[in-house]
């Protein structure tokens, strides 16, 4: 079972942040259909936790229940992030993440995200410096226990249905003693493609530096920066950091993990010992419950019912209504509705997928919540749909 310093995690599988998608709402509905063991916020600004700027205190959002939570910090000024950390902290963190994988130029130009790859002393620096914070930090066994999620365990809302399958709900997390919050960093095999190519990628050596400082684990998303987003994830690169650590620390792999096949082969072909989960989780958010069951049993559960996942929009929905506001939660939904119907095509008798862009559309136009609704209700009554779908193309960094 995946440990990170003194938590045990219930599963071995991560919810990965995704900037704009992974908020609290989203988190929740994935926790619902259980076999999360972590999940982790959006990157998150320092000094904007600090000012108490509105955009970052609603990205840093938590509850009972979403918990163990990782919070991610990004930034390249070690005191500043060492601040950011305690922030983390004192807001319920149960994890504290350091962003060293974002290619995005907003973040890179300011020597944050994986610009840290081309100055690990500035990598290394950071991480020893937030160490050290949380360091003076600790928790009260008390807090850990709320922190680790036992404080929502009885009679918790649960999705999964109760089928036979192992989704790891129902237990908490344990904490091995008691004391500070671990620190984990999150990067990608280094900036430049060719030297990975040449056999110079910069994470195995990194990754051993931060466990030499006090990192309690690392995840490696197995492209380089200059990859962005294109090509398959390298599994050969998360492989050479497993190497590297050689056991002192965990590795969390991560990359095209879509179904529960993808996380057991880079669990065989790497060794990592945890599975981050990114897009995968935007369009099945019981990926978690799924590939738990299949790494456990080597079975998954039946697929949910068209009313579950339908029901798991609304729920979705729902949850933004209530934690955000009206405008924001049409936002959310507009933008997500390629990737939640993703699952929702059906075969034809001639083998292809019935279109369901109809309904996509009336999502999209919708004028408000009630729009929301009626066009959920609609298509549960088998409307909204006709047509062959175009050929999916899920692979880049934007849903479709
Ligand atoms: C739109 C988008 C936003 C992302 N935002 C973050 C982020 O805030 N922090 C981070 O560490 N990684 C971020 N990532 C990277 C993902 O966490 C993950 O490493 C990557 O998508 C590969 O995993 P996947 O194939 O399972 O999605 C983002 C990825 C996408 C596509």
């Amino acid at each position: 079972m995946l440990r990170i310093g003194p938590i045990q995690l219930n599963t071995n599988l991560l919810l990965a942040p995704i900037a704009g998608y992974c908020d609290l709402a989203f988190r929740m509905v994935c926790r619902e259909w259980g076999g999360v063991g972590l999940a982790c916020t959006d990157l998150l600004s320092p000094q904007g936790l600090l000012r108490g700027t509105a955009t970052s205190l609603d990205l840093a959002k938590t509850n009972d229940y979403d918990k163990p939570v990782g919070m991610q910090l990004y930034g390249s000024d070690p005191e500043i992030m060492a601040q950011g950390a305690r922030w983390a902290v004192e807001h319920g963190a149960t994890v504290v993440d350091i962003n060293m994988g974002c290619p995005v130029d907003k973040v890179t130009k300011k020597d944050g995200g994986s610009k840290l790859l081309t100055d690990l002393s500035r990598a290394v620096a950071i991480a020893k410096r937030v160490r050290e914070e949380l360091d003076r930090c600790p928790l009260s066994a008390e807090e850990w226990a709320h922190r680790l999620g036992d404080a929502q365990r009885p009679g918790a809302a649960h999705a999964c249905g109760g089928h036979e399958h192992a989704c790891g709900e129902g237990k908490a997390a344990r904490v091995l003693g008691s004391g500070p919050v671990p620190l984990t960093c999150k990067m990608r095999l280094c900036w430049h493609t060719s030297d990975f190519e040449t056999g110079n990628a910069c994470s195995p050596h990194l990754a051993r530096m931060l466990a030499d400082v006090g990192v309690a684990a690392v995840t490696v998303h197995g492209r380089t920066t200059e990859d962005k987003f294109q090509g398959s994830v390298r599994l050969a690169g998360i492989a050479a950091v497993v190497d590297a650590v050689g056991g002192a620390i965990p590795v969390i792999g991560n990359g095209d993990v879509r179904e529960p096949e993808d996380a057991a082969n880079m669990i065989l072909e790497t060794g990592c010992e945890g599975v981050m989960i990114g897009r995968g989780a935007l369009s099945t958010p019981w990926i978690f419950r799924d590939t738990w069951s299949y790494l456990m049993t080597g079975r998954k559960p039946a697929p949910p019912s068209e009313a579950e996942m339908l029901a798991t929009i609304r729920r979705f929905f729902s949850l933004m209504l209530e934690q955000r506001d009206e405008r924001y939660a049409m936002f959310q939904i507009r933008r997500r509705i390629s990737w939640f119907a993703k699952r929702l095509q059906r075969q034809l008798d001639n083998g292809k997928m019935e279109s369901v862009k109809p309904f996509k559309e009336a999502i999209r136009l919708a004028d408000g919540p009630n729009a929301v609704l009626d066009a959920l209700a609609r298509f549960e009554a088998g409307e909204l749909r006709g047509g062959i779908e175009p050929a999916a193309e899920h692979s880049g960094a934007e849903p479709i």
